[in-house]
């Protein structure tokens, strides 16, 4: 079996594709990423040589290269992760948050009607629900209300992705997750943002009072999520994955100062990010029941591995606030 995974430079990618080639010793891997400033060949370094893995530098908008890359190498399957994924930048402009995740995915689907692909992975988030109040869940059939470009960008390859079933019987599947952690996170996001800044003594941003909440689920969880959804998952279903482990961010904030040693002062409160989404909460018991998936890495033992990796890894994500690492790659392999 083949498959293309896109985005597979990214946080959640480089876990999907090093899964994969350490789970499914009979499966090969495609990696197309552009090399956004959010992909980092560093992240698949150790897996680099291994001969059932490529990585070709194609922009899933870009149908030529696509459709030529297929023609060479068919897939049984695509998993698009590719995007642009943070909300703060996309509040700055949507521009490459459409062309990517919307344009992108359409371009995906079409590349992968036309080519015979037999199964399409839409990677989505729990954002495209919109915003909770303090009670409820979302489920698979909550209406989508999203608040942000980004979260506007996945609604619309979702229901692009969606229409594929309805009108052509594509074999596509949705899948929703909620906020992911782990290593290779860039430092933009919240944990990988506190922790970095931890390790060198700067502040942390902590917008508005603090009380917003997400369900954070270890990245590791929900890679082994993905591979069971491509594997078993119904036709035209979405399915949502979830960790049923709900914290406001100053309670994470807490948590990772107790976790490093630091004061409470190290948290400053700064403005509120505009248009921010007080609660998202996830219902997984879809994916639970149909195909018996449950998250295995407990938040408690997550997060302390999670700072000990930033710790132990600071080449890495020095690079990158440095901004080193886009130099090199600029060097290497043009423009960014
Ligand atoms: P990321 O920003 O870390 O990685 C995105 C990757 O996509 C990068 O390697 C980048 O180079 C690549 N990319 C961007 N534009 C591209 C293009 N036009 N063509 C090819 N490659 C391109 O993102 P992530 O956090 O790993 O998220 C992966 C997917 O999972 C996204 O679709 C995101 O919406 C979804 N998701 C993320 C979370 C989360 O908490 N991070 C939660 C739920 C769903
Ligand atoms: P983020 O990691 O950007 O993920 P998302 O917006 O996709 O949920 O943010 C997680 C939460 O942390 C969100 O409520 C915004 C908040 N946040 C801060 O308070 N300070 C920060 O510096 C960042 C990046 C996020």
């Amino acid at each position: 079996m083949r498959v293309m995974v896109t985005g597979g430079l990214g946080f959640i990618g480089s876990h999907l594709v090093r899964w994969i080639l350490n789970h499914q010793p009979e499966v090969e891997v495609i990696n197309v990423d552009s090399l956004t400033y959010a992909g980092n060949p560093e992240n698949l370094a150790d897996v680099k040589d291994n001969p059932r893995y490529r990585w070709r530098r194609i922009s899933v908008s870009d149908s030529l290269a696509l459709n030529t890359l297929l023609d060479e190498s068919p897939v049984d399957a695509i998993m698009n992760l590719a995007a642009e994924s943070h909300v703060d930048r996309s509040i700055q402009s949507g521009v490459p948050f459409m062309e990517t995740n919307v344009l992108g995915t359409q371009v995906l689907l079409e590349a992968a009607r036309s080519h015979g692909v037999k199964r399409f992975l839409q990677v989505s988030t729990d954002e495209v629900y919109g915003s909770l109040g303090p009670d409820g869940l979302f489920s698979e059939t909550s209406p989508l209300a999203p608040n942000s470009p980004y979260s506007a960008s996945k609604a619309s390859a979702d229901l692009l992705t969606l229409a594929a079933f309805h009108t052509y019987r594509q074999d596509i599947i949705v899948t929703r997750c909620s906020n992911n952690y782990g290593p290779y996170q860039f430092p933009e996001k919240l944990i990988p943002l506190f922790v970095t800044n931890g390790l060198e003594q700067k502040p942390w941003p902590l917008y508005g009072d603090g009380l917003n909440v997400r369900d954070w689920l270890h990245v590791e969880d929900h890679v082994r999520a993905l591979w069971m959804v491509l594997q078993s998952g119904s036709p035209g279903e979405v399915y949502n994955i979830g960790g049923n482990n709900e914290h406001t961010n100053r309670e994470i904030a807490h948590a990772l100062a107790d976790l490093m040693g630091l004061p409470y002062s190290i948290i400053v409160p700064v403005a509120d990010r505009l248009g921010h989404d007080r609660r998202y909460a996830i219902d997984a018991n879809k994916i639970r029941r149909e195909l018996g998936w449950q998250p295995e890495v407990s938040w408690s033992q997550g997060l302390q591995d999670t700072v000990a990796w930033y710790r132990d890894h600071r080449g890495w994500w020095e690079r990158i606030k440095s901004g080193t690492y886009l130099q090199y790659y600029r060097n290497q392999y043009g423009v960014l």
